[in-house]
C-alpha cells in the first residue's frame, strides 16, 4: 500500500452511467490536448507499476482527468491543481484571467462527477506543497501545470524522488513550450532535457521511466 495521509472519501452518490473514453464527451471543454494525445497518455498509464499512487498535476476542467480515471478504475487518480491558471506566466495569462472570472474548480467537479466512477481525488493547492505533504510513493505522474522552465523543473524535481521503480513520469508541451521560448526561460523542453536524461518524446509529450 502506498504510504499516504488519509484523504476524505468522495461524496456518497449514485454513479452516473460509465462513459469510458467516448471522445464526443470531451470536445466542449477541451482546450489543451488532442484526442490522439489523450489516447497515448491512457496507454502509458496502463503501464504504471501496481504499487504507488497515480497523479495528474494540472487538470484545469478535467479533460484528461476523466480519461485517466476511467482507464485506471478502480485505482484512484490523485489530482493536484490550485485552479488559478498558469500564474507562472503572469497575471495577464488568459488562463489566469479566465480563472478569475469563473469557478473552474466547480466545473472540474461537475465534469468528474458526471463522467467518472468516483475514483478521482482532487487536492486543491500548490503542486510542490501538496507533493511534500501527501505523497510518498508514485507509480505514474502526468505534469501539465506551469510551462516556464523554473516551474517545470521545480515540479519534476519534487516528483522524481517519490517515484517507485518502474514508475512513469510524463507531461505535455515539450514542443509548444520549447527551449527557444525566451518568455518561458526555455520552457518545458529545457527543464526536461536538464533533469531527465534518457527521456523520450511523442510529439508534444515527453516521457521518462524510472529504471534505476
Ligand atoms: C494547461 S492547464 C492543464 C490542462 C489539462 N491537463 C487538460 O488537459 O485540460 C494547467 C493547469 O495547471 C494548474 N497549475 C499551474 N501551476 C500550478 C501550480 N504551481 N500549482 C497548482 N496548480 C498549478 C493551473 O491552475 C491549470 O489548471
Amino acid at each position: 500500500m502506498p504510504k499516504q495521509k488519509p484523504v476524505p472519501s468522495a461524496p456518497e452518490q449514485e454513479p452516473q452511467p460509465m462513459q469510458g473514453t467516448d471522445k464526443t464527451l470531451i470536445q466542449p471543454f477541451n482546450q489543451w490536448m488532442t484526442p490522439g494525445e489523450v489516447e497515448y497518455v491512457c496507454e502509458l498509464v496502463k503501464q504504471a507499476p501496481p504499487e504507488g499512487d497515480i497523479l495528474e498535476l494540472g487538470a484545469w476542467e478535467g479533460y484528461l482527468t476523466i480519461h485517466l480515471a476511467n482507464t485506471i478504475h478502480p485505482r484512484d487518480l490523485h489530482v493536484i491543481d490550485h485552479w488559478q491558471g498558469q500564474l507562472d506566466e503572469g497575471d495577464e495569462h488568459p488562463s489566469v484571467l479566465d480563472a478569475q472570472s469563473r469557478d473552474v474548480y466547480a466545473m472540474f467537479q461537475v465534469v468528474v462527477d458526471t463522467h467518472t466512477k468516483r475514483n478521482v481525488r482532487p487536492h486543491p493547492g500548490g503542486i510542490e506543497e501538496m507533493l511534500r505533504v501527501l505523497f510518498f510513493e508514485i507509480a505514474f505522474c502526468w505534469i501539465d501545470s506551469g510551462h516556464t522552465y523554473a516551474t517545470t523543473k521545480a515540479h519534476i524535481e519534487a516528483v522524481k524522488p517519490l517515484l517507485v521503480p518502474g514508475a512513469i513520469l510524463c507531461g505535455h508541451d515539450f514542443v509548444t513550450a520549447h527551449a527557444g521560448r525566451a518568455d518561458l526561460g526555455g520552457g518545458v523542453e529545457r527543464a526536461v532535457r536538464e533533469t531527465l536524461p534518457g527521456f523520450t518524446q511523442f510529439g508534444n509529450i515527453w516521457v521518462w521511466r524510472n529504471v534505476a
